[in-house]
């Protein structure tokens, strides 16, 4: 494929991602699409632009559509990139997620993009809602006041970061008017239009287990419901165990305002179980962690 066709493949796969079923094309493109060669006449583009229909589109060009699954089946929403192993393909990934047009085109997320970290072979893989200012900053997930609650949490299961994949459901920092610092959950639309990244992610990395932290990254994973109503028993994601458990921020404000110990011992007999499954080892100490006394 030349690198003019791999483009015009992605951006049509763009296209399609986004709904659009219609491309529109200025008169003399297909014929030069077509290498006829045939120069649009000068001057003679009516106004307003007429809209071509599908029907319009270059051979090559509707190969690539028809060969696309439609968005409906859960194998449209995995990408394909290019590369030999799975540490080429994240980052081919990572470059495609740039500049994902369904996501720029929402305008409601922020430019920056902040993709994944971690280990791409790991066992275990988290996936939270969407960055925050300081995600947004350092461009890595969860390096802010949840993120270091997370790390705690992966710690305290004798892993520790570089073991485990860390990810977000939207790939943006959801924007607000007065932005500051501040930062909201992304809408289900935002989440949709990031979700073919974590789903493609998934599928590259096969864990054994992934954790949702928090009901949004779980109703993105499409696991709808409370997280109380949802932790506690493992769901599934393209297959994977998935564990629901609350999110770090959430800890962080009942540590200030509510039952801190509570809540820790709920995610952490959730990371239990999550333990359990990988076949990680258990001390009773750790069993013990976060009773009320
Ligand atoms: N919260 C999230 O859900 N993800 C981050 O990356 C940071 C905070």
């Amino acid at each position: 494929m030349s690198a003019a066709t791999s483009l015009l493949k992605q951006h049509l796969q763009q296209r399609q991602m986004l709904g659009k079923t219609h491309v529109a094309l200025r008169p003399g493109t297909m014929e030069k699409l077509s290498g006829l060669g045939r120069p649009p006449a000068a001057r003679t583009v009516p106004e307003p632009e007429p809209q071509r229909s599908i029907a319009a589109v270059p051979a090559a060009a509707l190969r690539v559509l028809r060969d696309t699954p439609p968005p409906e089946t859960k194998k449209a929403e995995l990408l394909e990139v290019a590369g030999a192993t799975i540490e080429e393909k994240l980052a081919a990934l990572h470059t495609m997620a740039e500049t994902w047009e369904p996501a720029r085109a929402m305008m409601s997320l922020r430019k920056t993009m902040v993709f994944a970290l971690g280990n791409p072979q790991a066992s275990l893989m988290f996936v939270g809602e969407a960055p925050g200012a300081e995600e947004e900053k350092l461009r890595e997930p969860f390096v802010g006041p949840a993120g270091q609650k997370l790390t705690a949490i992966i710690k305290a299961m004798g892993l520790d970061r570089p073991k485990v994949y860390i990810s977000n459901i939207c790939k943006f920092r959801p924007a607000m008017e007065n932005q500051g610092s501040g930062n909201r959950k992304p809408t289900a639309e935002e989440m949709r239009a990031c979700l073919p990244f974590v789903l493609t992610e998934i599928d590259l990395i096969r864990p054994k287990v992934i954790v949702a932290l928090g009901a949004t990254a779980a109703e993105g994973l499409g696991i709808p419901g409370t997280v109380g109503g949802l932790r506690g028993k493992f769901h599934s994601t393209s297959g994977i165990p998935t564990m629901v458990t609350y999110h770090p921020s959430y800890l962080l404000r009942e540590e200030q305002t509510g039952d801190g110990i509570r809540a820790k011992r709920a995610v952490w007999e959730d990371m239990l179980k999550v333990m359990e499954k990988l076949g990680l080892p258990i001390s009773e100490k750790q069993r013990g962690y976060f009773q009320a006394k």
